[in-house]
């Protein structure tokens, strides 16, 4: 099938998937839940702005189907989950099922997110995490995703971010030929601002989300090194600031890059 983006290695993990106890997909669901709260808040904030009594959402490559899950009880959501894949949907499904997703609110799909079954402007947010830095050519995709969105509203990305260690591991397991998604890109800020301009979206904020490994052992350093000799308040201070550094320069150095773009 050519999707315009790789998905045999995503076949694989998602029959693995379905192999897990039922303990294990609701721990995974909850590890999730907190390494994309960043995400998931950002989303939380677009549906809270959104003025419509009933919020139509639609995610792109719902895999695993925690978002979905969580978003399901959000109390002015309506869901499409879509995937490419039938073995991704049945994940969604099953996590659904298990970690108390409301039914009611969600209805699934198979389809392309290059041609979807919708009519112009069916939906008030449309979001993927993971899906778009596999596309060779992001254009189509992008294209059919403005396509399907109303007027005033907006679509939410999530992609790893281009200058973290992640990207080096990457490039390098490629040349090998040992990266099991196979091919895989990644952004950075400016390539956000690019691609709404290319689109004619506006790109009305950026995130960072997610610390690489690198940062976690600079962490790691830091509580063995020096937090024991720092005066308490010295410490608090100093991730306090950090905090703050993370929040508005996250997007350049952080792991995953959240960007939310406007139709207008
Ligand atoms: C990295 S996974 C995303 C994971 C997802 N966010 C989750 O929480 O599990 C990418 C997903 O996109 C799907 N996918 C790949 N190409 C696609 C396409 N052209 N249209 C729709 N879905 C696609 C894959 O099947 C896979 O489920």
């Amino acid at each position: 099938m050519n999707s315009g983006a790789a998905t045999s290695g995503f076949a694989k993990e998602f029959v693995k998937y379905m192999e897990r106890p039922e303990e294990q997909i609701r721990r995974d669901y909850q590890t999730f839940i907190q390494d994309q709260h960043v995400y998931h808040e950002i989303l939380q904030e677009v549906v809270k702005r959104c003025p419509r009594p009933v919020v139509d959402m639609l995610e792109i490559g719902s895999g695993s189907g925690c978002s979905t899950t969580l978003i399901s009880t959000w109390p002015t959501t309506r869901v499409v989950a879509s995937d490419i894949l039938m073995e991704a949907l049945a994940c969604t499904r099953r996590t659904m099922a298990l970690c108390h997703g409301r039914a009611d609110k969600i209805s699934y799909l198979r389809a392309n997110g290059t041609r979807l079954p919708h009519r112009d402007g069916s939906f008030d947010v449309i979001y993927h995490q993971g899906l778009l830095e596999h596309f060779r050519e992001t254009a189509p995709f992008m294209r059919e995703l403005k396509r399907v969105l109303r007027p005033g509203g907006s679509l939410v990305i999530n992609v790893p971010q281009t200058y973290s260690w992640y990207t080096v591991k990457k490039w390098l397991e490629m040349r090998r030929g040992t990266w099991g998604p196979g091919w895989e890109t990644q952004f950075s800020s400016g390539d956000f601002v690019a691609l709404a301009k290319r689109h004619g979206l506006e790109l009305v904020q950026l995130k960072g989300q997610t610390y690489d490994s690198k940062w976690n052992e600079l962490a790691k350093g830091y509580r063995k090194l020096f937090r024991p000799w720092l005066p308490n308040a010295l410490d608090q201070l100093f991730t306090k600031r950090w905090g703050r550094v993370v929040d508005r320069h996250g997007h350049r150095f952080l792991l995953e890059l959240i960007g939310v773009f406007k139709k207008s």
